[in-house]
């Protein structure tokens, strides 16, 4: 896949398959995300992939609109140090992430953080510096899409009222 079809077909995914994500593609992954444009090269992030489902289930919980990180296979949880253009640098990373995800044929889906009243929470639980984005990733679980007549996701549905319906996108944080 080029690099424009990549971004063209990403899509926000939120129903993955209970299939391990080999260490190998999440490596490759967050490498991608350390490759990010960063003012004056600072890098200032760190990355930290969640595998254990424990420790999943409790950054699901704390979350508003991120229930689904409980079924990821991975959450990556992307935090940066305090400086100058932090959010964007963050920010830039966890768009990289999400792109070298779709070009793995992983879906995964953005979930917030730093606006969130619950950011500190979360940079408690990993033990880290302030946080950005939590990110989950997976294979897409089409028949659950499927289900959800989403026709961004499953192109079938499309030509059902329901599936014309879902194209709208959705409000979430
Ligand atoms: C800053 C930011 C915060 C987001 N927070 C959430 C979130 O908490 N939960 C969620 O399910 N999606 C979240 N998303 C994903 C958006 O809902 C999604 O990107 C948008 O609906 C467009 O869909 P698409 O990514 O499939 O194009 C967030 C996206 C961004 C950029």
């Amino acid at each position: 896949m080029d690099a424009i079809e990549c971004m063209k077909t990403r899509r926000s995914i939120r129903a993955f398959l209970d299939r391990p994500v080999p260490r190998t593609v999440v490596e490759d992954i967050v490498d991608c995300g350390r490759l990010a444009a960063t003012a004056v090269n600072i890098q200032p992030w760190i990355f930290v992939a969640v595998e254990d489902a424990r420790l999943r289930e409790q950054i699901a919980d704390i979350t508003d609109y991120g229930k689904f990180i409980a079924r990821a296979p991975v959450c990556i949880a992307v935090f940066c140090s305090n400086v100058k253009y932090f959010l964007e640098d963050g920010s830039a990373a966890t768009q990289n992430l999400l792109n070298a995800a779709r070009a793995h044929g992983l879906g995964s889906c953005w979930v917030a953080g730093h606006k969130k009243k619950y950011a500190e929470k979360v940079r408690d639980l990993l033990g880290v510096v302030p946080i950005i984005v939590m990110t989950a990733y997976g294979e897409l679980d089409t028949a659950v899409a499927a289900a959800s007549g989403d026709a961004k996701l499953v192109p079938s549905v499309a030509s059902s009222p329901q599936g014309r319906r879902s194209t709208s996108r959705s409000r979430r944080t």
